[in-house]
């Protein structure tokens, strides 16, 4: 039992108060747990802890790392995580709890692991209203990561059957609260500014959106496709928001000397703060390591990183996808 995206035993409990003490157990020591939504079922895990995050994207099968929202139970404990703009405080005030995310940058003393937004600056948060959500949220106390619990490039989950079809020996915990009302994923809205933009359409409508804002006297802006990080397939966009300043070198198994080095497995980072992806190649391990060493590795203000080469299969395929773009020509720095 060395890597950590092992196989796990799923147990399918109900919403009841010991059950949801359970599952909030088992965040706190790093596990998964899917729970319903009054949109989908969420697959969820601790939004500090970089490796539950990793382990998320490793039961999905996610090739990327698409940013992760964090869940709350309450808009003072989102807004203590991300800074309060006037259009994210009218649509909290509106729209929360309930099928609503909020893109904010995120606060200096922020513990939500970089992994779960992806290196980017800002966070997503949103703060559900289903009844099992909120009591799970407030038992386990802190923010929970969780995309729609579904393999990556499926449908999403409405019900616990659903969950266990496509993730049923990939997570620790399901919570059965039967089918979710609505269905449909959150709308989410980046009002890390004063100006407000629709990332993806959802539960909250375009109208309902726009009417909040124009009672508190603020506008909706229209989306710039540059803005729209819903489609992580365009790559420059998010490239350009996590690449390091440093240039990047993959596949480094010898660092020369003006390189700071960046290890996986047996090839080993340079230097006194050696820096290593995962001592004992676990690629779990690794992603929950990426975003964090990276931004370590620029701050020695090194003109180039080199990174140790990293498996393709798994999560692997992840990590690889993101330092391609690290290393990729930049156009405008
Ligand atoms: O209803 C929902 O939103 C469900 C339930 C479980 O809450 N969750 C969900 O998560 O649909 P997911 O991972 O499938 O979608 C997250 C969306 C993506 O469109 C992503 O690009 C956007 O939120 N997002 C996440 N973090 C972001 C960030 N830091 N900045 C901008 N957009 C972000
Ligand atoms: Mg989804």
């Amino acid at each position: 039992m060395s890597g950590k995206g092992q196989e796990r035993s799923t147990e399918r409990l109900d919403v009841s108060m010991p059950a949801i003490k359970t599952a909030a157990a088992t965040l706190a020591a790093g596990g998964l747990v899917a729970f319903p939504t009054e949109t989908v079922y969420g697959l969820g895990g601790d939004a500090c802890n970089a490796e539950a995050v990793a382990a998320i994207f490793a039961a999905k099968g996610r090739p990327a790392f698409n940013p992760l929202i964090s869940h709350v139970d309450s808009t003072e404990h989102a807004f203590a995580l991300g800074m309060a703009t006037p259009p994210a405080r009218a649509l909290a005030a509106r729209f929360w709890p309930g099928p609503l995310t909020l893109a904010l940058t995120r606060r200096a003393d922020c513990p939500i692991a970089r992994l779960t937004s992806a290196g980017l600056d800002k966070i997503a948060l949103r703060v559900p209203a289903s009844e099992a959500a909120q009591r799970l949220l407030t038992a386990f106390g802190g923010p929970v990561a969780a995309p729609s619990a579904n393999p990556s490039g499926r449908i999403s989950p409405t019900r616990a059957d659903h969950v266990m079809a496509g993730l049923d020996g990939r997570i620790d915990v399901v919570l059965d609260g039967g089918r979710c009302d609505s269905g449909v994923e959150s709308t989410v809205v980046d009002c890390s500014d004063d100006s407000a933009v629709i990332l993806r359409p959802g539960g909250v409508t375009r109208q309902q959106v726009a009417d909040c804002l124009a009672a508190a006297g603020l506008e909706l802006a229209v989306a710039t496709s540059s803005s729209d990080i819903t489609q992580p397939a365009s790559p420059g966009m998010l490239a350009s928001h996590y690449a390091p300043r440093a240039a990047l070198e993959m596949n480094v198994t010898r660092a020369e000397p003006s390189m700071k080095m960046i290890g996986f497995g047996d090839i080993e980072g340079a230097g006194a703060n050696n820096l290593n992806l995962s001592p004992s190649g676990d690629l779990v391990e690794a992603a929950a390591n990426l975003f964090d060493m990276l931004h370590r590795a620029d701050a020695t203000g090194s003109a180039v990183i080199g990174v140790a080469p990293i498996p393709a299969q798994g999560l692997g395929e992840a990590i690889n996808d993101r330092l391609r773009r690290a290393a990729a020509p930049r156009k405008t720095r």
